[in-house]
């Protein structure tokens, strides 16, 4: 990074900072921690995705699987092939495309397979990465560069065919609570004398102090006190939004995330909200708000319960080494043109598929409307009586 780059970093990190301690005093001196995490990613010109810095990928602060490997797309677009197949006039909608390159991918495979959808629709929250998806997307070829475009809100018209959204679902603004012996509390942003942004706790309000009691009436352990984690209260209205006028098709949710019991296990007493920042993960959400992005796991049994309220099926859940198998990722590395390119889809289909690294801790979860045949990305294991 040059001098005069890292001092706009900092002049930039000064804004959101301000921009910050504005909405927290605005909020009386306690910013809940959904509404710090919604104006830290996406305050327009200052959030982490409503922002210029580089994001996605090794130069950024963090790396998807679309970035890791052509394969997952690969992947992702074979499990997109029977439905495009089957539904007339199928299209492709996908939620928060990061740089784009999870199109791309899919784009590339489907048209080699002769099966494009009419469109590939991209709705995306963050300005900064439309354009930066759009440039990409326009060095496609033009037959398959035409097909995109961009929305502002999910459809309204029916469509049939396939959602997808890699890595969104943690990118929700979350809630974070504590079980306190004193009762439920609700974590939030306060300041102190110096402007410097410190947790802050105050009785949880109505609403949430009741999602949090519907939560542990759920769980199959009681949690001690002084727990803490985070819940989405987002994500039903956001999976209803978003597939409400889906009429025929498949949804593609790919995320870390584990189903509740799980998730709230007794020993997990500190949560799962991470920072990502130049490749490193932490927990301090104040450290270099607006430069660092913000995530929390995502409770898969909460899509089901979200998936069931809005009159969707779950089909299939697993781990994203069991999806990325039944859609043939073994054959995709067989097929390499030569031994070169064969060791080098080896060593990132290991990042995709081995526990350690993204394998076990991603899941996907597939929901559905008007379909019923098998999906393949669930033939090898279907987790569904784990949610
Ligand atoms: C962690 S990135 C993942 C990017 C990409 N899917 C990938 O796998 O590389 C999260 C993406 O979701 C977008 N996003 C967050 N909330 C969104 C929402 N409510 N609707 C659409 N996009 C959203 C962000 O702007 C960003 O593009």
């Amino acid at each position: 990074m040059t001098d005069r780059d890292a001092v706009h970093v900092q002049q930039h990190a000064q804004r959101v900072r301000r921009h910050l301690q504005g909405q927290v005093a605005a909020a009386d001196g306690f910013l809940a921690f959904d509404r710090y995490m919604q104006e830290a990613l996406y305050a327009p010109g200052l959030g982490y995705y409503s922002a210029g810095a580089r994001k996605l990928g090794a130069h950024g602060d963090f790396t998807t699987a679309p970035e890791t490997s052509a394969l997952f797309g690969a992947c992702i677009a074979a499990q997109c092939e029977p439905v495009l197949r089957t539904v007339a006039q199928g299209q492709i909608l996908e939620l928060g495309a990061g740089s784009g390159r999870l199109a791309f991918q899919v784009l590339r495979h489907l048209a080699d397979r002769d099966c494009l959808p009419q469109h590939y629709w991209i709705l995306e929250v963050s300005a900064d990465l439309r354009e930066r998806q759009r440039e990409l997307l326009s060095t496609l070829p033009a037959p398959l560069a035409e097909r995109v475009a961009f929305l502002d809100r999910p459809p309204e018209a029916p469509w049939r065919g396939v959602l997808l959204a890699n890595e969104v679902l943690d990118a929700l603004p979350c809630e974070v609570f504590a079980l306190r012996p004193a009762g439920l509390m609700e974590r939030g942003v306060g300041m102190d004398a110096a402007g410097e942004f410190r947790w802050q706790e105050r009785a949880a309000p109505a609403a949430l102090a009741q999602e949090i009691r519907r939560l542990l009436a759920t769980l199959p352990e009681p949690l001690e006190p002084d727990y803490v984690s985070e819940l989405c209260t987002r994500v039903a209205p956001w999976i209803a939004a978003v597939t409400a006028s889906l009429v025929q098709g498949i949804a593609l949710f790919v995320d870390y995330g584990l189903p509740r019991a799980q998730y709230y296990q007794p020993d997990r007493a500190h949560g799962t909200l991470r920072c990502h920042y130049r490749q490193r993960a932490h927990d301090d959400p104040f450290l270099v708000p607006g430069m660092q992005d913000l995530t929390a796991w995502v409770d898969f049994t909460r899509v089901a319960e979200a998936a069931d309220d809005c009159g969707l099926e779950v089909l299939g859940f697993a781990t994203q080494a069991a999806f990325l198998l039944g859609n043939g990722i073994e054959s995709l590395i067989a097929a390499a043109p030569d031994g070169v390119a064969r060791a080098r889809l080896v060593s990132q289909a290991r990042a995709l598929l081995m526990p350690d690294q993204m394998g076990e801790a991603f899941k996907v979860m597939a929901l559905g409307r008007g379909w019923e045949a098998p999906l393949a990305g669930f033939a090898h294991q279907n987790l569904l009586n784990r949610l």
